[in-house]
């Protein structure tokens, strides 16, 4: 069998093969969608996107528009304190590349900062305050993105945030629930409490959350561009806000800091291409290690109990080198070939019992794990077929926790994502390798995971948030797809989860039958049932055939999916 999984080293050879296979496509596919549409966690960013796209932006200046606005919509989620992945496709001449404008450690951060005198993990410091902050790449990739992908001037791209920034969002449940959890932290920052609780407290629903001075930043950046954030006054008073929290931000760290745009990695299963991230998300290695595994099962007309085996199977062995081998490539060997090679795959399948689960503790390495509901995703397709899937973060919920003064930028706590001391659980209970040890100006390991799933007749754009389970969360959408299902499909399929370490089956409630359960314990899985569900999946779906666009978002979150 040829390998079906390769880095897409060359993407001119990728881009004039799918120019031949779109151009020589039969008649009754599409070339460009007959409709626009926009799935994002918000209704306000999902309208902010489609407000772009009928002034005559394409799906880049809406990307920027909707990223802007979940910014300010979804404080818990993603922020200009933070950073992301963006994988877009240039319709025009099929180009795909991630843009990855994901924190980097500050120059000053060393690998055992958050270290006590005796070696011990400070609990705490990686997650809340300025110290747990590294530095945004979020602005610095809108900027990129509107420049050299879009058509409208970035101000006009901000200016719905900027909006939203100014008018305020009505606090919802779901809002409620995600400070209640960050209350401490949020209590801890003057500007933080001031703009995000109403007298120390929780707000109540239809509370209005204005943010007047991110409003602010936000224009100085549709002014200034770059340096309406990483100089001038901006860059003042985050490094001098920072640094009298405790913080080890510089001007040479915001100077410096840099978007790169990274080969996509590509692969194939059931004749889909899968178009996913490449480190340092940890997301498309994993998927694609997964896919590999399972393309050698005929695992689609078994019964449901051995179906979920093989799944989960795949599942922690892709973990197990998750944590072993990922990190930042620009720093770490990451041998991506190997992991995604199909007789990497035909390994791993060998060593998977038909019957039995492989306790996790026979496969060495190091431990990893979940994650919650931090994070964001949008998908977005024009009509031209320019697409973008892109996931955001500024890690836990409302991040660090910590507004620097008079900006209204909530920092990330990304720092979190490093291993603080390999070998030891962060706030997830995720324990990595060396591959993932601190380093200034490295990045810290994701995984976010924006994925394109396409064939010759449909394509899906899809993500989600959820921490380490993400990748997982991503797997059952694209085995969703393949297996025929529409963008609905996609968002509400069932989810259960494995990550090598601890060595247990997480479920959502109803997931899994009760024979199946009871099956997979005879084959000595152990489960446990998480009962809010899991992620917060955004699907855009093409069917080129009949030339409809459909797109989706989670009845798990409050997001809203339009077609235009
Ligand atoms: N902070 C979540 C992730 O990057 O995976």
């Amino acid at each position: 069998m040829r390998n079906p999984i390769h880095l897409s080293k060359c993407l001119t050879v990728y881009a004039a093969a799918t120019l031949l296979l779109f151009g020589c496509s039969n008649s009754l596919t599409s070339r460009a969608p007959s409709q626009a549409a926009v799935a994002s966690a918000h209704p306000t960013a999902t309208a902010a996107g489609l407000e772009v796209l009928s002034a005559g932006g394409n799906a880049f200046d809406a990307a920027v528009a909707v990223s802007a606005t979940l910014a300010v919509v979804e404080p818990y989620s993603s922020g200009i304190g933070g950073g992301g992945f963006w994988l877009l496709h240039r319709a025009r001449d099929a180009h795909q590349v991630m843009v990855d404008g994901r924190e980097t450690a500050p120059l000053a951060a060393h690998r055992d900062m958050y270290l006590d005198e005796a070696g011990a993990v400070r609990p705490g410091l990686s997650v809340d305050g300025a110290l747990a902050a590294g530095i945004p790449g979020e602005p610095a990739a809108l900027v990129h993105i509107a420049k050299k992908y879009g058509e409208l001037p970035l101000a006009h791209s901000l200016a719905p945030a900027i909006r939203a920034a100014r008018d305020g969002f009505a606090v919802t449940t779901h809002y409620q629930r995600m400070a209640k959890f960050r209350l401490q932290a949020l209590r801890q920052s003057a500007d933080a409490a001031a703009v995000f609780l109403k007298d120390g407290q929780v707000p109540p629903t239809d509370f209005m959350i204005r943010q007047s001075a991110l409003a602010d930043t936000l224009q100085q950046l549709a002014d200034k561009g770059r340096d309406g954030f990483y100089a001038g006054a901006v860059a003042e008073q985050l490094i001098s806000g920072v640094k009298s929290a405790g913080g080890i931000w510089s001007q040479k760290d915001l100077s410096s800091y840099k978007v790169i745009e990274r080969e996509v990695l590509v692969g194939e299963f059931r004749n889909y291409r899968i178009t996913t991230a490449p480190p340092p998300s940890s997301g498309g290695v994993a998927l694609l290690t997964m896919l590999n595994v399972l393309s050698g099962f005929e695992f689609e007309s078994l019964p449901e109990v051995e179906r979920v085996h093989l799944t989960v199977e795949a599942m922690r062995r892709a973990y197990r080198d998750r944590a072993q081998y990922l990190g930042d490539s620009d720093f770490v060997e990451v041998p991506v070939q190997l992991l995604t090679s199909a007789d990497y795959a035909a390994g791993l399948r060998a060593g998977i019992h038909p019957q039995s689960a492989t306790p996790s503790d026979l496969l060495p390495g190091p431990q990893t794990i979940p994650g919650g509901q931090h994070t964001t995703h949008f998908s977005v397709i024009d009509r031209q077929g320019n697409r973008v899937a892109a996931t955001l973060s500024i890690n836990y919920p409302f991040g660090a926790g910590f507004v620097v003064p008079g900006t209204g930028v909530l920092l990330n706590d990304e720092m979190d994502d490093f291993s603080a001391k390999p070998g030891t659980p962060n706030v997830y209970g995720l324990v990595g390798a060396e591959a993932n040890a601190i380093a200034p100006g490295k990045r810290m390991l994701s995984s976010m995971s924006p994925t394109f799933v396409e064939s010759d007749e449909r394509l899906a754009i899809l993500g989600t948030p959820g921490g380490s389970r993400i990748i997982t969360m991503v797997l059952h959408g694209i085995l969703a797809f393949v297996e025929g299902g529409d963008a609905t499909a996609i968002v509400t399929t069932p989810r259960y989860h494995h990550q090598y370490l601890p060595d247990v089956i997480q479920h959502e409630t109803g997931a899994l039958s009760n024979d199946t359960k009871a099956d997979l314990q005879l084959k000595g899985h152990q489960l446990k049932e998480v009962e809010s569900g899991f992620g917060n999946m955004q699907a855009v779906v093409w069917d080129k055939t009949r030339n409809v666009v459909s797109a989706a978002s989670d009845p798990r979150g409050e997001g809203v999916a339009q077609v235009k």
